[in-house]
C-alpha cells in the first residue's frame, strides 16, 4: 500500500514538473499587447492561505498522500480563525517588497474557497470561524496601491463529491460512467470561475491542478474564452492544458535559458506552500535575491511565496525576506523593473539584464568581489561606468585588445569593497548606443 502511494506521488511528481512547462497553443504575437505588464513586473508575491495552516500541515496533499484522513483534516475547518486578517497590512508588505502582483489561492485541490462561493458552502464565510470573504478586501488594498491582483484556482477538488478524483467514502469513478456526475462537477468548478470573474475581475488567473484531465474534459478552451471575453487583458498561467500564456515552472531553477516568451519561477520561502510552523528551513535574503537577479537575467519573473498563519499573520522570517528584497529592490529598481533579459551567457560570469533602449547593461554581482570583474565581448562604446543606487562612478580599463583585430578588448572593473551591497552590488555600463556584442570564437573570425 505505502509503496503504491510512494509511486503514485512519484508519477504525480513527474507529471507535475514535465506539466509545468507545458507547451502552450497560444500565439505570443497576439497576446504580446497584454503580457506587457507581466514583462515588466518581474516580482510577484504568492500567498497560500487556507485551512491547513491551522495543523501547519502540507496543503490538500497531506490528505491525498493519506497523511492525514479527510475528516481530520476538515476538522481544521473549526480552527481557521483569521482573526488579526488585516488586508491592508497584507497589501502594505507587498509593496513594501517592490512586487507588482500578488497571487492569492481563491480555492486550492482541498475546495475550501477563501472567497464568497455561492455554488457550495465549503468556503471560509460558512463553514470557519473567521467567516469572512479573505480574497474581496485584499484585492481592494491591492488594487489601491496599484498591485495587480491575481487568482489561483484548482481546477480539481478533492474534496467535491461529483469529482472522479474525490478522495471520501465512496471512491472515484470514471467520467465515461457516469457522465451526469460529471456535468454536475463541471458546471460547478465552471461556476466558481464565473463567480470570480464577475465578483473579483482577477488581472492574472492561476490555474492548479490540470494534470488529472484533458484540455477536452475541462473545455479549457472554453474557460478561456470566458475569461478574455470577460476581460480580453487577463493574463492566463500555463496550467490549462495548452491554453495559458506563460509557463510555470515549479521550485525548480532553470539552468538554461528557458524558450518562452513569458516565465515565473513559483518559489517558497521555507520549503513550504502554505505555513508550517515545523519547516524552519528558511531562505536567506541573500539566496532569495541571487535567485531572483537569475531569474531575471534570463526573461523570467519570481513568483515569491508566503503563508500566513490561521490568525492571517505571517511568520516573522517572511516578514524579513520580503522587506529585505524590498529595500534591495527599491535601490536598485533601475537595474530590475521594465528591463530585459541581460547579455547571452559568456559574456559575464553572473546574471545581467539591459534597459530597454539597450544602451545600459546592468552587472549583478554575487558575492562580494574582491578583485576586478570582467566583461567580454563587448565592442567598446562605453561612456560610463556607475554604481547603481548611488553616484559613484567607476574606473575601467580595457585589456588585450589587438590593434589590428577588431575583437574587442576585455573590460575590467575594480568595485571598491566600500561601495558594495550587502546582498548584490549591481554596475551600470551606460554605452554611447545600443549594446553591440562580439559573439565569435576569437582570432580573425570577425
Ligand atoms: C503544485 C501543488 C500545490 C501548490 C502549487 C504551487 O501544483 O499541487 O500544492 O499550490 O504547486 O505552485
Amino acid at each position: 500500500m505505502k509503496s503504491k502511494i510512494i509511486l503514485l506521488t512519484i508519477v504525480l511528481f513527474i507529471t507535475n514538473v514535465t506539466h509545468s512547462f507545458g507547451q502552450t497553443k497560444i500565439d505570443s504575437e497576439e497576446i504580446a499587447d497584454k503580457m506587457q505588464w507581466f514583462a515588466d513586473a518581474k516580482l510577484g508575491i504568492f500567498i497560500h492561505t487556507g485551512i491547513y495552516a491551522v495543523n501547519g500541515i502540507t496543503e490538500s496533499w497531506s490528505f491525498f498522500n493519506k497523511r492525514i484522513s479527510h475528516d481530520d483534516y476538515m476538522k481544521q475547518l473549526n480552527g481557521f480563525t483569521m482573526s488579526k486578517y488585516d488586508a491592508a497590512a497584507w497589501a502594505d508588505l507587498i509593496k513594501a517588497s517592490g512586487a507588482r502582483y500578488a497571487v492569492i489561492t481563491t480555492k486550492h485541490h482541498d475546495g475550501v474557497a477563501m472567497y464568497n462561493t455561492q455554488m457550495n458552502d465549503l468556503s471560509s464565510l460558512k463553514a470557519t470561524p473567521a467567516a469572512k470573504d479573505i480574497i474581496k478586501p485584499f484585492y481592494n488594498e491591492l488594487r489601491q496601491r496599484d498591485i495587480k491582483c491575481g487568482a489561483y484556482f484548482s481546477l480539481l477538488d478533492w474534496s467535491h463529491d461529483n469529482y472522479p478524483g474525490f478522495l471520501r467514502d465512496s471512491g472515484r469513478y470514471e467520467i465515461k460512467d457516469d457522465w451526469e456526475r460529471w456535468y454536475r462537477y463541471r458546471d460547478f468548478f465552471q461556476g466558481q470561475i464565473k463567480e470570480l470573474l464577475a465578483g473579483y475581475n482577477p488581472d492574472l488567473w492561476w490555474f492548479d491542478g490540470d494534470w488529472e484531465l484533458s484540455a477536452e474534459r475541462w473545455e479549457a478552451e472554453k474557460i478561456r474564452q470566458m475569461i478574455l471575453t470577460h476581460n480580453p487583458n487577463a493574463i492566463i498561467n500555463g496550467r490549462l492544458q495548452g491554453y495559458g500564456d506563460y509557463a510555470t515552472p515549479e521550485q525548480n531553477f532553470p539552468v538554461v535559458r528557458p524558450k518562452h516568451n513569458w516565465w515565473e519561477l513559483c518559489m517558497t520561502t521555507n520549503n513550504s506552500w502554505g505555513f508550517q510552523f515545523k519547516d524552519q528551513n528558511w531562505k536567506t535574503p541573500y539566496e532569495v535575491i541571487t535567485i531572483f537577479a537569475d531569474v531575471i537575467s534570463n526573461g523570467g519573473n519570481l513568483l515569491l511565496d508566503i503563508g500566513p498563519k490561521e490568525d492571517g499573520t505571517f511568520p516573522p522570517e517572511q516578514i524579513n525576506i520580503l522587506k529585505e528584497l524590498g529595500q534591495w529592490n527599491k535601490k536598485h529598481s533601475e537595474a530590475i523593473f521594465n528591463s530585459l533579459p541581460g547579455l547571452p551567457p559568456g559574456h559575464f560570469y553572473g546574471p545581467t539584464t539591459l534597459s530597454k533602449d539597450s544602451t545600459n547593461i546592468y552587472l549583478f554581482l554575487a558575492g562580494n568581489p574582491q578583485n576586478q570583474i570582467v566583461v567580454r565581448g563587448l565592442f567598446d562604446n562605453i561612456e560610463n561606468v556607475s554604481i547603481v543606487g548611488s553616484d559613484i562612478s567607476l574606473e575601467w580599463k580595457i585589456v588585450g585588445k589587438i590593434s589590428w583585430s577588431l575583437v574587442p578588448g576585455l573590460v575590467y572593473i575594480q568595485v571598491p569593497e566600500k561601495y558594495q551591497d550587502q546582498y548584490m552590488t549591481v554596475i551600470k555600463i551606460k554605452l554611447k548606443d545600443k549594446v553591440h556584442l562580439y559573439r565569435g570564437e576569437g582570432g580573425l573570425d570577425i
